[in-house]
């Protein structure tokens, strides 16, 4: 079910649909039919701090990762390398390779996903998604969630392998 779907079924019971029509309008700028003034005002007012979102460049997330993002293609593809603060392995920590693809959104709003290989010390697979946003500070902000699957013994420990969570990052350097 669409967003703008839930939005007009949570509201509350004899909301006229005009005011319905004016809550989807308000929660969906982009998509409201604007005057030629109005839409104006609002490509003025949305661009005024907007950058681009590219990856290319070192992350840092709230836990201490850091990931640096090579060079971003003209496709959006990308590889790179995370360097993960944490980890529940034996084996000492070392850069791993990652490898992704992100859209190219002129509004600096676009979302990616990427897969992080552990090879070098750990056989598990991890995979990130998330969405770059820009701050009034004009700072980049990635709001990613993951899952983390690790490799069991047997099938009937399938149940237990895979972990998920989310993580900040903020421009590193
Ligand atoms: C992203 O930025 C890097 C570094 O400035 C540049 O080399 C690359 O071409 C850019 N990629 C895109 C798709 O704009």
């Amino acid at each position: 079910m669409s967003r703008r779907v839930l939005s007009a079924l949570a509201l509350p019971a004899g909301v006229s649909a005009a005011a319905a029509i004016l809550c989807q309008g308000v929660e969906h700028p982009g998509e409201k039919k604007a005057s030629k003034k109005e839409e104006k005002a609002t490509v003025w007012k949305s661009r005024r701090h907007i950058k681009p979102c590219n990856l290319t460049g070192w992350w840092e997330n709230d836990l201490g990762s850091k990931m640096q993002v090579f060079e971003v293609g003209r496709d959006g593809t990308f590889s790179g390398e995370y360097h993960t603060a944490v980890s529940s392995t034996q084996k000492p920590i070392q850069p791993s390779p990652l490898t992704g693809s992100q859209h190219l959104d002129e509004d600096g709003q676009c979302t990616f996903g990427f897969t992080v290989n552990w090879k070098k010390f750990s056989d598990s697979t991890a995979v990130f998604v998330g969405q770059c946003f820009n701050g009034d500070d004009g700072k980049e902000v990635l709001h990613t969630s993951w899952l983390l699957r690790e490799k069991v013994d047997s099938e009937p420990d399938d149940w237990k392998a895979t972990r998920t969570g989310r993580n900040t990052f903020t421009r590193a350097g």
